[in-house]
């Protein structure tokens, strides 16, 4: 199946020079969802993964299907502020200002093998502050997967050294 023809893109969407690849399109067919997710369970299932991370939100549109069909957890990084209990907490910078995202404190145990799942790389800074949550929990991050890779924001150039599958990826804008 070629995922792409699924990924609906959107001209200057959220502002003019940015083309947006939306990936509702590939939600709202079952035959797609399933491909994608059946994908990474594969690549799941080579890393001996014991549970799945993803950022909020749409890291769980792509986790959660894939921790279900493994019968392993899926553990969330929020916002700051959204997690009840106590947190561990990562800093980044972004275009104008920061962001901090949070996870459990036992949301996973020292030695599990961590699956990350996002719906997009970009810049990385996202999948980059979750790489540091989950290794400061002492987890291993065994494998990072995303639908679709930005190859023209280099955001690869951030996980050098971790295994990482993308379904698609797009050279240009
Ligand atoms: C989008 C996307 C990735 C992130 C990628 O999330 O879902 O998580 O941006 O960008 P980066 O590689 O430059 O960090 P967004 O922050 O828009 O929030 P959402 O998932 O809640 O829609
Ligand atoms: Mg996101």
């Amino acid at each position: 199946m070629d995922l792409k023809q699924y990924i609906s893109e959107v001209k200057d969407w959220p502002k003019a020079g940015v083309s947006f690849k939306d990936i509702t399109t590939i939600m709202d067919n079952g035959e797609a969802y399933k491909y994608a997710t059946d994908q990474i369970v594969r690549f799941a299932q080579e890393k001996h993964i014991d549970i799945v991370v993803g950022p909020e939100a749409r890291g769980f549109i792509i986790g959660c299907p894939v921790s279900y069909a493994l019968g392993i957890g899926f553990a969330p990084v929020r916002k700051e502020g959204k997690l009840p209990r106590e947190v561990v907490r990562f800093e980044y910078d972004l275009e104008y200002g920061s962001n901090v995202l949070t996870m459990h404190k036992d949301a996973i145990k020292q030695g599990q093998r961590v699956l990350i799942t996002d719906d997009l790389l970009a810049t990385g800074g996202t999948i980059e502050a979750t790489v540091k949550l989950v290794e400061q929990l002492g987890g291993i991050v065994a494998g990072i997967a995303f639908i679709i890779d930005l190859k023209y924001l280099n955001g690869m150039e951030k996980l050098e050294g971790y295994e990482v599958l993308s379904l698609v990826s797009y050279d240009e804008e």
